[in-house]
């Protein structure tokens, strides 16, 4: 596990290895929402790459009407896709024809994650198959009650969200798991170093060959 100094430094490092897949011909990568990811945007922003050739999925998105400005396609557009030269039309979001989705998505150069409180990636909750792939899901109860800050209140939360599924994740050439906060790292060291188990969903990445994870408390 790679230990950063602080929130930006932990930006600043995943852009690196994000700046060094833009230099592929065309690039493709796996990209997450929430507040772990910001300070990489805003990394990503303030260098002035060229995005023109990539092409970019979301790893997942609420059952929500697209243009709501809590869903994960307004929060991209916010953060980075409104401010980096990407083609609207590269930029992918799962929606309700979920084997349409899990048809596009290629074996991708780089996909960043973050981790849930309970372990998930993407929203593939506790008890995700190993084997699943993109789905509409029910939210965890601790999910609902995480992400509840993001929301008026905790009855605006959607309970469904579409999902890559973790088979989905695993075909990734190389993943960089992201986590910021003291509060991450009691599931970050059970999911590292624990049992694989489908109870911790982040715990399959251990059989990947290629993951990298940075954290900064
Ligand atoms: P967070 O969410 O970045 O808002 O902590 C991470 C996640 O649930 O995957």
């Amino acid at each position: 596990m790679n230990v950063l100094k602080n929130y930006w430094e932990l930006g600043s490092r995943v852009a690196d290895i994000v700046e060094h897949v833009l230099a592929l011909p065309e690039p493709k990568l796996i990209l997450p929402t929430g507040s772990t990811p910001l300070s990489l945007y805003k990394e990503l922003v303030n260098r002035q790459l060229d995005w023109s050739t990539t092409t970019t999925f979301n790893l997942d998105e609420y059952v929500i009407n697209p243009n709501h400005p809590q869903s994960y396609r307004s929060f991209m557009k916010k953060h980075l896709f409104d401010r980096i030269n990407i083609y609207p039309n590269n930029c992918n979001f799962p929606d309700r024809n979920t084997q349409a989705y899990e048809d596009i998505i290629p074996e991708v150069d780089l996909c960043i994650l973050g981790i849930g409180s309970n372990g998930h990636i993407a929203f593939n909750e506790p008890g995700s198959s190993f084997d699943s792939v993109t789905r509409v899901v029910d939210l965890d109860k601790q999910t609902i009650e995480d992400n509840s800050r993001f929301f008026d209140s905790i009855d605006d939360v959607p309970t469904q969200a579409i999902t890559m599924g973790l088979k989905t994740i695993m075909k990734s050439k190389k993943i960089v798991l992201m986590a910021n906060g003291e509060h991450k790292l009691n599931i970050l060291n059970i999911a590292m170093n624990g049992e694989i188990t489908e109870s911790v969903p982040a715990s399959i990445l251990q059989k990947h060959k290629n993951v990298k994870v940075y954290y900064c408390d």
